[in-house]
């Protein structure tokens, strides 16, 4: 791994063993882009695919000469307006209105590892030779601001880390208006977008389509990165698929609202660029002041979309989540919410944890209701201190009785809201955000504290870490349940109201940041009703997410499925619910509620006792598999089989590192009748090692990994008919877990 530069070419070559990053500075001083993929020998000089070529209506840079236009350059950071007619990456206001910018290189820096960036999560290397970063300063002469681009190359991921920063060194007052995190021209338009989209209950469903002339794009403007689309989307080659070719993975390291987008131009140029969504944003960079973007990651893989997702879950989940819980086996929890929504009492409570404790399960989690006057959703949103006609001894007796039974202890907040009927408000009605003389629209009866201003984050931290310090909590499920609407800070004059999106999203960082350093053994898995805000923004605070509110088994696959393309196992909140499901009101085997959600951070959302003492049994075994093989199944490499978006069958496995150990998960949505006879092809096994085969603690059988792979599986199943004896027959909503293990 390195970063070479030729002074005589000005050319930049980022590389590790798979991949190539190469840019150039440009005739006219701007950064010029010439090849992202895989490794390619050094060279002095690839001046050669800097094209300048005389097209018909263009306009041109240099006075005497037909050739040189941003146009047909591909570039590291465009602006509009000097010879480029494509989307920018960036976009400065200036007092005379005026909204061109050249930025032109000045020097550039090249440094070991990877420096924090302020305020924001961002990918982190734990020693020096794990990556180098190059930081390169440009100047806007007229307007005297300065600009950094920062680009980190890893040493074992083939991932590129970028952001940019910029700082007013001049004497009058700016506006940014757009600054992408990343852009990236690629040569051509030979490629597949896939997004992850959706809505609440079936977020992050994969959506395909060819790139075509024009702009396309995905993003949030609704202050969180949303159930509707996530920050991370994909390019990848037609002939591409899971196993092989060439895929591009782009995420953007960030919580808030965000533009992915790609714009194909006339010469089949494809713009790929992903930050802070433009709409309603703007940044005001008064003399000698900074903004920083978030930050995006671009993976690039040549082992298709699998592999992308490897990089991806490595990155994720070694380097950009952190601490105590970071490498831990994350507790088998059991959440009340199902169980009773509001309706408890701590005696109920504590016999949903005694049958908890009973079945093995490790920590007991105590979700919305346990405070102020909050008895439903309209009111106590704000007032962090226990509901004592509920809890009699208030959270810190409930969480030492719950520690008495065996068990840890976990709490639900929503810290970034109140209720109009909640002490909170009453005494602080200036604290939501709002618009002056504007109607103010609610989400489930309440309003969205205006975490830009830092004496809210610093009043709700207060009563927070009151809590945490005089009880015993050792979880937390940080919820969010609606978006912002009438965005307005009163903290902030008129210049600066296009900065209050971001800046709430810096507030909810910095009150995730103060909480994970006063309690850094609090695991804390963020939630927005379920996968609103599924991003690797907040992975950085909390190591798992509650993956969706809907726990039907089936509409699962297709959620985790979508979510782990880009996102860990491990980083996956995945319970097993009651039947009829409370989202899809399906009814489906326990066993297969059991076995989707072993591919995750793995719990229950019911009250064991409702269940026949068969489901318990079924309850215990599931909880001592995913105990012994947890750490597997959140560690090892995953590789996604079978589609539930393309048929009737989802598979996924999980490989160990040392390849002696796997697991498969084989699920079926309709039965169907005297069908083919089926073979599942696995991956990433050693070829000649021999594999027990052992499915619900039964042997069944040897196989060598070649044959595994290559000959497949056999997963013919007794489809409706006569079942031969001592078999299993097949069902709807079926399902099978198998796991491979090398003996010697
Ligand atoms: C939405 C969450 O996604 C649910 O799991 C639950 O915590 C409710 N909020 C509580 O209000």
């Amino acid at each position: 791994m390195g970063i070479i530069f030729n002074k005589d070419t000005k050319e930049f070559h980022l590389y590790n063993d798979n991949v190539s990053y190469l840019m150039k500075v440009l005739r006219n001083g701007q950064m010029g882009q010439l090849y992202f993929g895989k490794r390619v020998p050094h060279r002095d000089s690839y001046d050669y695919l800097i094209e300048n070529r005389y097209r018909p209506v263009s306009a041109y840079v240099f006075d005497d000469e037909y050739s040189f236009t941003l146009e047909h350059l591909k570039q590291e950071y465009p602006s509009y307006g000097t010879t480029d007619f494509r989307m920018p990456a960036l976009e400065i206001w200036q007092p005379n209105g005026s909204r061109i910018t050249d930025f032109k290189y000045v020097s550039h820096k090249i440094s070991k590892g990877k420096p924090a960036l302020k305020g924001l999560p961002a990918t982190y290397t734990e020693s020096e030779d794990e990556a180098d970063t190059l930081e390169i300063l440009l100047r806007d002469e007229l307007l005297k601001v300065e600009m950094t681009l920062s680009y980190t190359i890893f040493q074992k991921e083939n991932a590129i880390a970028r952001n940019a920063r910029f700082e007013n060194k001049g004497n009058q007052e700016c506006q940014i208006t757009r600054a992408m995190s990343l852009c990236l021209d690629l040569p051509d338009d030979e490629y597949e977008w896939i997004q992850f989209s959706g809505a609440w209950g079936r977020e992050r469903h994969v959506r395909t389509r060819r790139l075509e002339q024009g702009v396309q794009s995905v993003g949030s403007a609704r202050g969180a990165s949303s159930h509707h689309h996530n920050p991370f989307v994909m390019l990848r080659r037609p002939t591409a698929d899971e196993f092989q070719g060439e895929v591009l993975g782009f995420s953007l390291v960030y919580s808030g609202n965000f533009l992915a987008q790609a714009e194909v131009d006339t010469f089949k140029v494809t713009r790929m660029m992903v930050g802070i969504h433009p709409l309603g944003f703007s940044w005001c960079l008064k003399p000698g002041e900074e903004f920083q973007t978030p930050e995006a990651v671009v993976v690039y893989s040549g082992e298709g979309m699998n592999g992308m997702s490897q990089t991806f879950h490595r990155l994720y989940r070694e380097r950009l989540a952190r601490g105590y819980w970071r490498d831990r086996e994350r507790p088998v929890l059991l959440n009340n919410w199902e169980a009773t929504y509001f309706d408890f009492t701590e005696d109920k409570l504590l016999d949903i944890a005694r049958n908890a404790k009973e079945d093995g399960v490790e920590l007991f989690v105590l979700d919305d209701g346990w405070f102020g006057t909050r008895c439903t959703e309209t009111s106590g949103l704000g007032d962090w201190w226990p509901n004592t006609d509920r809890l009699p001894q208030g959270i810190k007796g409930l969480s030492e009785k719950i520690e008495a039974l065996g068990l840890k202890f976990g709490l639900w907040f929503e810290l970034e809201m109140a209720n109009k009927d909640s002490e909170l408000y009453r005494a602080h009605p200036d604290w939501v955000i709002q618009t002056p003389g504007r109607h103010m629209s609610h989400g489930r009866k309440q309003y969205v504290l205006d975490f830009s201003k830092k004496e809210v984050v610093d009043y709700i931290y207060e009563l927070v870490a009151k809590i945490l310090r005089e009880s015993k909590v050792s979880y937390i499920k940080w919820d969010m349940n609606r978006n912002i609407t009438e965005c307005f800070s009163d903290g902030y004059g008129p210049e600066r109201q296009g900065e209050i999106f971001h800046r709430y999203i810096l507030g909810l960082y910095d009150l995730y940041d103060r909480l994970n350093r006063e309690f850094p053994q609090i695991l804390f898995e963020s939630c927005a009703s379920g996968g609103g805000r599924f991003d690797p923004g907040l992975l950085y605070y909390a190591p798992q997410c509650w993956t969706s509110d809907d726990t039907d088994a089936v509409e699962r696959q297709k959620i985790q499925y979508g979510t782990s393309y880009a996102y860990p196992l491990s980083s996956m909140g995945a319970h097993v619910s009651i039947t009829p499901n409370h989202q899809a009101n399906r009814v489906t085997p326990l066993k297969t509620r059991g076995n989707v959600a072993a591919f995750g951070a793995f719990g229950y959302e019911l009250d064991l006792a409702r269940l026949t003492r068969e489901e318990r049994e079924i309850v215990k075994e599931q909880i001592r598999f995913v105990k012994k093989y947890r750490k597997l199944i959140h560690t090892g490499t995953f590789y996604r089989l079978l589609s539930p978006f393309e048929g009737n069958f989802t598979a996924w496995m999980v490989v160990s590192e040392d390849k002696r150990q796997a697991i498969v998960g084989y699920y079926k949505i309709l039965n169907d009748v005297n069908r083919e006879f089926r073979r599942l092809h696995l991956k990433g096994l050693e070829e000649n090692l021999l594999y027990h085969m052992v499915e619900e603690g039964q042997e069944n059988g040897c196989f060598y990994g070649g044959e595994l792979m290559n000959i497949g599986m056999v997963t013919t199943d007794n489809g409706a008919g006569e079942v031969p004896a001592g078999e299993e027959p097949c069902c709807d909503f079926w399902s099978r877990v198998v796991v491979l293990e090398a003996r010697e």
